[in-house]
């Protein structure tokens, strides 16, 4: 069984999603063992709390460099004896020290297809206003793995979503989300704990 933390920032709809897909069975292998919340005030804390699983709150405003904020972080992980770090709507920056450990053994997902509209800023629903001012005619949703920039790890995962001709970004990021992304991460996070997730360089192959 795959030791999972589940870090989280907000709403926690993602963490509700995962939580959904092993209780049911459709995730096995994988059990999530901690919720780390980056502030107090994120309903994720409650979704976790409502299903029995331990939460911790982390915020980086609470230590004076990044290395210590990255300590801290590895040692709740260690202590939970985590395997796999999965971002649900996170939005702190975790440091080289916190990525080194868990090279290759850390999920995000992101609201659009990479490498468009992503990078620094882009979150919340800024990925969906860029899309729409664009003009593109599909978005979508990319499970990665995390490296040391934004957004430009390995891709795992990428789902499109068309996009409509009445779309604001707040209906167009509702529709990424539950046509993407609440289905992406899990999958992901499935065949991480299946073991078929094989990293070369920047290709992800997925074993049969
Ligand atoms: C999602 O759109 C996710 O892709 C982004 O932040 C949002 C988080 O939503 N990074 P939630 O907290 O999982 O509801």
């Amino acid at each position: 069984m795959v030791n999972i933390a589940v870090l989280v920032s907000g709403g926690g709809t993602n963490l509700q999603a995962l939580m959904d897909k092993i209780q049911n069975g459709t995730v096995t292998n994988g059990k999530i063992a901690v919720v780390i919340a980056s502030n107090d005030k994120a309903y994720a804390i409650q979704r976790a709390k409502d299903n029995n699983i331990p939460c911790k709150v982390i915020s980086r405003k609470s230590f004076g460099s990044s290395e210590e904020f990255d300590q801290a972080m590895v040692e709740v992980c260690q202590s939970y004896h985590i395997q796999l770090v999965v971002l649900a709507g996170y939005l702190s920056m975790l440091g080289k020290q916190f990525v080194s450990a868990y090279e290759n053994r850390i999920l995000n997902i992101h609201p659009s297809l990479i490498p468009s509209f992503c990078g620094k800023g882009y979150y919340g629903i800024v990925p969906h206003q860029k899309a729409l001012e664009y003009g593109v005619k599909i978005t979508g949703a990319t499970v990665h793995f995390i490296d040391f920039e934004y957004d430009s790890g390995p891709i795992v995962l990428q789902k499109s979503v068309e996009v409509k001709e009445d779309d604001t970004p707040e209906t167009l990021q509702k529709r990424v989300m539950e046509q993407a992304e609440w289905e992406i991460l899990p999958t992901a996070v499935k065949l991480f704990c299946e073991g078929k997730l094989k990293v070369a360089g920047r290709k992800v192959s997925i074993l049969p």
